[in-house]
């Protein structure tokens, strides 16, 4: 099918019937450009609070506000005609009050016509989830590894001791419990990953959480290699870091010795 051959669109119950079923392939993005072309080729497209280390070179997420979702979010919908869109809550949008994530989550809906938002947290968040989703709401949880959480737990992998698990299962299941209709797991061991997809009710989207998860999400700018080093979870398929950096080194040694712009780069004049 060509790329450009228009597909229905994913929605947030295709994603949920695929539950055991063929995985779910899911990928971060915050521009127009980027979600065009992963488009074609994801189900799900996360606009997540990442943006704020990946694009905007921030130290963590919690800087990101809901200014910034909002406008990757726009630009996301507007480059994916097809994939289901989901757009994080930042850091400080929902933990107050229920009545509070439910502004800020309608907020997120209207101003970028995106599928449902995701926010992080486990068993004290699931009342939150649950009043979202019945008020129409759609919400994807996030459990295990929760950066929004760095100050107080740092980015260590969850659930390498047995004794982490037990709180890690009753997070993913009151959260399965409260309505999201998908979970992602982030840096647990395998056995937990695999564990807590046999366990809740709900699609998990593993990221660093094994592949038995029923699907699969990476950061798109790690994937494609555009960080000189990444976490040990992520598979570089490209090296566009490499390729940027010789690319600009060619390009500025042309510029210094002349030899670009070329003949075909310039205008010659009509009469
Ligand atoms: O913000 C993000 O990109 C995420 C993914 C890593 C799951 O939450």
């Amino acid at each position: 099918m060509s790329k450009f051959e228009k597909t229905a669109k994913v929605t947030i119950r295709d994603i949920a019937a695929r539950k055991g079923g063929e995985p779910v392939v899911c990928l971060t993005a915050y521009t127009a450009l980027v979600a065009q072309l992963l488009d074609p080729h994801v189900d799900l497209l996360l606009v997540g609070d990442s943006v704020g280390m990946v694009i905007h070179g921030m130290p963590d997420t919690i800087g990101v506000t809901m200014e910034m979702m909002i406008l990757h979010g726009q630009a996301v919908m507007r480059g994916a005609p097809q994939a289901c869109v989901v757009v994080d809550m930042p850091f400080g949008s929902y933990e107050e009050s229920r009545e509070l994530a439910f502004r800020n989550a309608v907020r997120i809906l209207k101003e970028t016509s995106c599928a449902g938002v995701k926010l992080e947290g486990g068993v004290e968040l699931a009342p939150t989830i649950e009043f979202l989703v019945k008020r129409g709401i759609p919400v994807m949880g996030h459990v295990g590894l929760q950066p929004q959480s760095v100050n107080m737990t740092g980015y260590a992998a969850r659930g390498r001791k047995r004794h982490e698990w037990d709180s890690i299962i009753a997070d993913a299941k009151a959260v399965a419990d409260a309505g999201a209709f998908a979970t992602v797991v982030e840096a647990v061991a395998e056995e937990l990953g695999a564990k807590i997809t046999a366990e809740v009710p709900n699609v998990t989207i593993g990221i660093g959480a094994s592949a038995s998860c029923d699907g699969q999400i990476l950061v798109t700018e790690d994937m494609i290699g555009l960080f000189a080093t990444t976490p040990s979870f992520v598979k570089r398929y490209a090296e566009w870091g490499a390729a940027i950096d010789e690319a600009a080194a060619h390009y500025a040694q042309e510029v210094k010795t002349r030899r670009f712009p070329a003949a075909e780069h310039t205008y010659s004049m009509k009469d």
